[in-house]
């Protein structure tokens, strides 16, 4: 096979091959049923490692472009079915939200979610959690063996420890983010991150903008608080800039909340470009940035350095956490926190709760140490991307044709925006009844109402994701061809997701 590599460019070689692959396919170089060329002989041939162009092989069978058969290879797919379609159609209208200080309401939010996730047989597409590695307990187990407990007896520093600080640093490097081991705190969760940088940037009755959609723990934050929320709308490529320098000149807000890679509800990862723009902005009218990235590791394909990679003047505080690629239970997220800003929000982590649990701390050093970690998230980007592709399949089979969905390269969860009038808390209900929990959009939105959309998680053994989605599918069809008339006699439920 004729496959040209550019080894200076910056797309990474196994992306390359794909692409190329790809390409052989639609030209019809490759017919289904061809075989590709076994995995040693084309590595010999690229002179690449086998791991490369295994992984070029696993995207290409989790578009659905090829399948792997046990002990004979990979083979091209029969394409006159029709491929799945990569293009987002996301593409919201683009309102400012001002809502009136509210209660806080992620009490409302969380519990509900905790009680479907109990029920036998619930197909929950309202949890993005990753699924628990299995080797967790020997590593548990391990790392406790081999710890003398006076290590994890006596109270420990507010920041960490500093093995575990070493270690995500280093991890963080791979990401185009240079950090020291001192400009880390280790938090119990990435909620916690946010409560302690809510807290240090912000004081009843100042401004903050946050993305519409955004995750609603850090709303809830934010309304505990007493702060006064600007809700700048989410395009396809990010937050609307244009709108967000119209409220920094107009309102002068304390702090912008962001979440740059798979965006949680969207799933949407911003370019390179809108990052810079974005901090330029945010440097011009001297207002900080939180940036939180509590999906990152689960990309797919490559993401760009977060915002903090290229601030220069400590106004990015940045969060991370191994909820979402390892365990939430364990609670162990972190912050970057630069210059004078550390010592403030070091000492309010010492009076929130002393320290994160040295426990779960061994837990995670061990985990990154002994190579685990890097292995089980390969695993988990796979599984995730297959899981991603059964979706956009079934959505695409089963949804009205109104429906409009991102299409997320990576993390958990894809969002999917429906016509305007739809009684999406009416079907929801009916969902539920036939075992299939939504999280819907009123939730996710500062003002609690925004546009028609539900978030769905994909990370769902394939077989729940195909029944769930056609059972919303059939619900979401049979109540666009009722029409509005009958939708209009329709009185929404008490807010509740
Ligand atoms: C964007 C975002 N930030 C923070 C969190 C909190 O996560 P944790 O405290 O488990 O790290 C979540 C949880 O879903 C989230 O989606």
């Amino acid at each position: 096979m004729n496959i040209l590599l550019e080894r200076q460019s910056r797309k990474p070689i196994y992306l390359q091959i794909r692409d190329r692959i790809n390409r052989l396919i639609k030209s019809g170089a490759l017919k289904s049923g061809d075989r590709l060329p076994s995995i040693r002989s084309l590595a010999e041939s690229l002179q690449v490692n086998k791991l490369t162009i295994i992984e070029a092989y696993n995207l290409l069978e989790a578009d659905g472009i090829v399948t792997a058969r046990q002990g004979s290879g990979y083979f091209v797919n029969n394409l006159s079915i029709k491929s799945t379609n990569l293009e987002s159609t996301f593409a919201p209208a683009q309102n400012v939200m001002i809502p009136e200080p509210g209660k806080c309401s992620f009490y409302d939010t969380y519990i509900p979610i905790k009680q479907a996730q109990a029920q036998p047989g619930m197909i929950n597409f309202g949890y993005g959690s990753p699924r628990p590695p299995k080797d967790i307990t020997l590593i548990a187990r391990r790392a406790l063996r081999q710890e003398d407990a006076d290590v994890f007896c006596p109270y420990d520093l507010p920041q960490g420890q500093l093995t575990l600080c070493r270690q995500i640093a280093q991890m963080l490097v791979h990401q185009g983010l240079e950090v020291f081991p001192e400009d880390l705190i280790i938090t119990n969760g990435s909620q916690q991150g946010l409560s302690l940088a809510m807290n240090y940037y912000v004081k009843p009755g100042d401004w903050v903008i946050v993305e519409a959609p955004t995750y609603y723990g850090a709303i809830s934050i934010l309304e505990n608080l007493g702060a006064r929320i600007i809700g700048i709308p989410m395009t396809a490529e990010g937050m609307n800039l244009d709108l967000l320098e119209q409220y920094l000149h107009s309102h002068r807000p304390k702090l912008i909340y962001t979440i740059t890679t798979f965006h949680n509800p969207t799933g949407l990862t911003t370019a390179q470009v809108h990052r810079q723009q974005l901090l330029a902005l945010a440097e011009k009218y001297n207002c900080p940035i939180l940036e939180d990235n509590a999906y990152e590791g689960l990309n797919f394909e490559p993401v760009p350095p977060p915002i903090k990679a290229l601030d220069k003047n400590d106004i990015v505080t940045y969060l991370g956490t191994f909820s979402k690629t390892l365990m939430p239970g364990l609670r162990v997220g972190y912050m970057v926190v630069t210059g004078n800003n550390y010592q403030t929000i070091i000492e309010q982590k010492l009076l929130y709760d002393f320290h994160t649990s040295s426990i779960s701390q061994i837990i995670v050093s061990e985990y990154l140490a002994s190579g685990h970690y890097r292995r089980h998230l390969n695993k988990l980007r796979t599984d995730n991307l297959q899981s991603r592709h059964v979706m956009l399949q079934a959505l695409e089979r089963y949804f009205p044709e109104e429906a409009r969905w991102t299409v997320p390269t990576g993390g958990l969860f894809l969002w999917v925006q429906l016509p305007d009038d739809l009684p999406i808390q009416r079907i929801r209900s009916e969902a539920l009844a036939q075992n299939v929990y939504l999280a819907c959009h009123s939730a996710f939105f500062p003002d609690k109402q925004g546009y028609p959309a539900m978030r769905l998680a994909f990370c769902l053994p394939q077989e729940d994701i195909e029944q769930g989605i056609s059972i919303v599918g059939k619900l979401l069809k049979r109540y666009i061809s009722k029409g509005h008339e009958q939708i209009s006699n329709y009185q929404p439920l008490a807010y509740s997701i």
